[in-house]
Order: structure tokens, then C-alpha cells, then sequence
């Protein structure tokens, strides 16, 4: 059938990463989604740069609002990041252009995500934004899908891997914050402002998209309260160690009698709970529904290869639902998945 037609802005880590998960598992996806998933235009600042994959088989296309209305594309994949900008501008151009639109841009999403959610629902064009909170743990769909009967009373967890990196580090190895971070960066964990990972600013993002989907509120990045983990020592966490403590950046949502009442800190974490065995650049979220009780979402939270996977998946959901053949997964997709190894259970 038909392929899904993407036009993909920013090739950077992630913009990468879908790249390349769509070479290596092109016929897996095609089969789960009912139909190919085909990128056919790209745009990113400098074309000349190497990217570690080949781009010279897309169209290259430098204006944004040129590449919202791209002939051939179906939907925009937005991955340059920003809360403003071109990432914004690309936005609101697609939905404007009646394309569905991916993204991971946390920011984006926590200070416009009302607004583009309206231009999305007016065009009746799917906007959808799964890797932007906890990177390739599929908290979206599991919060709006498999908890979606419950009333959730609290929303919390570990929501930035580069914090949780360099916490892991100082914490295993006795190490500096600064020379920790830079290996967070180096490692493509990081904001492109890593102020906005250690100063709490992108767990904050992150924690108000949360909310608004575990409460049906819409994102109020506002109101978060917000502090980060600069200022902390090696000296500290060992002295927490010490107390049968390790120090997170969580972000936490409780509804309370007074309404929403959201915070990213630095908090001290008991031995006894799991969010303090989370490590390096994992992140973690628990959310405790009034039926299904306590569920904890755990895997990587950054880095090109997870977080691609949750924009693919999107793509997948709209290749399925959207501009097309309806959910094609059932008997026609599992009748052509090549059968397991013998001794491997397949759970599906
Ligand atoms: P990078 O900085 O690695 O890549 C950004 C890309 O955007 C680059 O290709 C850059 O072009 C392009 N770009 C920047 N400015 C412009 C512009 N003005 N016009 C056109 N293109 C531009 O970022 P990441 O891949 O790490 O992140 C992308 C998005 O994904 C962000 O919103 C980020 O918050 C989010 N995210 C990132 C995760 C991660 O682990 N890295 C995890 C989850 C979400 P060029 O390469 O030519 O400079
Ligand atoms: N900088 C972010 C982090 C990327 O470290 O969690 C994933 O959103």
C-alpha cells in the first residue's frame, strides 16, 4: 500500500536515530504499520555536515514553512528542538498545511501544547509527541491508553537522564558534577542548553506535559515549581549514602485540596523504594491509577536509539490510523512476521 510520506526537520542525535531505525527495520515496520513509512524531505541548518547517514537521497529543504507543505509529505517530524523558533514556526505551518505533526520537543509542547492541540483538532490532523517525556518509555500511551479508565491521584518520577547520568556517576565513582556532565553531553543525553537538564528546567517541561495528561489539565509549565542539582557535591550524595539515601531528581503531580500542585527537586530517595536503584540514564515514572493501583514506567530516557523508537512508534500509530488503511496490525501483520527462533516464546 501507499506509504506514510515524512518530512523530518532537525538531523541531529535524534533526527539521526530515525534515520537510521528506519533503514535497519524498514520491513518490520512496514508490516506492523499495514503500510512503508518513507522519509522524503529533510532540513537541519548545515547540509554539508556528516551525519553518520546517507541524505543525499532526500529532498534538502532550508524553509520550514516550505518544508510544512512538501508535496510528498504526509506528516512533519520535528526534531530541531526549542520552545520558539523554527520548531514552533514548523509547527504550526504543518498543522496549518493539514499534515500530521511528531515531535520530541518537551519545551515546545510544555508552552504551546494547548495551542497546537487546537490547530491539530481543528485541521483533524494527528499531533503527537511520545518521545518528548522520558524518552523511549512509552509513558504517553501507556498514561492516555493502558491507564486510561482510572483516576490518577499522583504523577512521579525520574524525568531527566542527563541528571540521573551524572547523579548515577557522582554517586558510583565519588566524581565531579562538571566532568560528568560533560560526559552526558558527549554522549548526546544533554539539552543543547544543558542548563535546562541541570537546573531542572527540562524535567519541569516534562512533568507538565505529564500532568496534563494524567489529570485532562492542560500543560501549565508556570506552575511548577522548579529547582536543579548544580549546586550539589560529591561530599553530599556520599552523606546521603550514608543515611541509606540516593539523591534524585524527581519530578512529582499530586492533586491535593488546593488543585495541581507540581515540583522538580533534588529530593532524598530511601534505599527501600525503586526509584532509587535507577541509574544512569534511565528515567522512571509512577503513577498510581484508582483501579489498576501503582504502575512504574521504567527504560531510557534519552539517547538517539530510545528516543527514536518512541518517534517511530507515533509514526507507526498514524500509518495505521491516519491518511490510510485503518490499524492494520491483526491477522495479516502477524501472518507475515517471520516465526521465532525455536526455544524463543513469542508474547504477543
Ligand atoms: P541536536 O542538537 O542533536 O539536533 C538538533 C538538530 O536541529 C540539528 O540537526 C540542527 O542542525 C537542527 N537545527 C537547529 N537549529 C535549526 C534551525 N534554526 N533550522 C533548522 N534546523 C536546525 O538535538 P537532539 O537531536 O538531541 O534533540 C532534538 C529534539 O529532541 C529536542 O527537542 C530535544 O529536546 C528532544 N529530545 C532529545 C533527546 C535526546 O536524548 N537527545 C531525548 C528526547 C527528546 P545542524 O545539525 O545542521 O546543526
Ligand atoms: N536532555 C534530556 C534528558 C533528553 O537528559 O533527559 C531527553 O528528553
Amino acid at each position: 500500500s501507499e506509504p506514510l510520506k515524512v518530512a523530518l526537520a532537525g538531523l541531529g542525535t535524534v533526527g539521526a536515530g530515525v534515520i537510521r531505525l528506519i533503514d535497519a527495520n524498514a520491513d518490520l515496520i512496514a508490516r506492523r504499520a499495514g503500510r512503508p513509512i518513507e522519509i522524503v524531505a529533510v532540513s537541519a541548518r548545515d547540509r554539508a555536515k556528516d551525519r553518520g547517514v546517507d541524505i543525499t537521497r532526500f529532498d534538502w529543504v532550508d524553509d520550514m514553512t516550505e518544508l510544512a507543505q512538501h508535496p510528498r509529505a504526509d506528516v512533519v517530524v520535528e526534531l530541531i528542538g526549542g520552545s520558539d523558533g523554527p520548531a514552533l514556526a514548523l509547527a504550526r505551518a504543518t498543522l496549518a498545511a493539514n499534515k500530521g505533526l511528531v515531535t520530541a520537543n518537551k519545551a515546545m509542547i510544555a508552552h504551546h501544547g494547548l495551542e497546537l492541540a487546537n490547530l491539530a483538532e481543528r485541521a483533524d490532523t494527528p499531533m503527537k509527541f511520545e518521545a518528548a517525556v522520558a524518552g523511549g518509555v512509552p509513558v504517553i500511551k501507556g498514561l492516555r491508553e493502558g491507564a486510561a479508565a482510572n483516576q490518577i491521584d499522583r504523577v512521579y518520577g525520574i524525568l531527566n537522564g542527563t541528571c540521573n547520568f551524572i547523579l548515577s556517576k557522582m554517586e558510583a565513582e565519588g566524581r565531579d558534577f562538571a566532568e560528568v556532565l560533560a560526559e552526558a553531553q558527549a554522549a548526546g543525553f544533554a539539552e543543547a542548553d544543558p542548563s535546562f537538564d541541570i537546573d531542572g528546567v527540562d524535567a519541569a517541561h516534562k512533568l507538565s506535559i505529564l500532568a496534563s495528561i494524567a489529570f485532562g489539565t492542560q500543560p501549565a509549565f508556570g506552575d511548577v515549581a522548579i529547582g536543579g542539582i548544580r549546586h550539589l557535591l560529591a561530599a553530599d550524595i556520599a552523606e546521603a549514602a550514608a543515611l541509606g539515601y540516593r539523591v534524585r531528581l524527581l519530578g512529582i503531580a499530586d492533586l491535593g485540596p488546593n488543585g495541581l500542585f507540581q515540583r522538580v527537586h533534588a529530593h532524598l530517595v530511601p534505599l527501600a523504594h525503586p526509584l532509587a536503584h535507577v541509574t544512569g540514564p534511565t528515567n522512571a515514572v509512577v503513577a498510581e491509577g484508582n483501579f489498576v493501583g501503582r504502575l512504574l514506567f521504567q527504560g531510557a530516557g534519552a539517547g538517539d536509539g530510545p528516543t527514536a523508537s518512541a518517534v517511530v512508534a507515533d509514526l507507526i500509530d498514524i500509518a495505521r490510523t491516519e491518511f490510510g488503511p485503518p490499524y492494520a496490525m491483526p491477522a495479516t501483520a502477524l501472518a507475515a512476521e517471520p516465526a521465532a527462533p525455536t526455544g524463543e516464546r513469542r508474547s504477543r
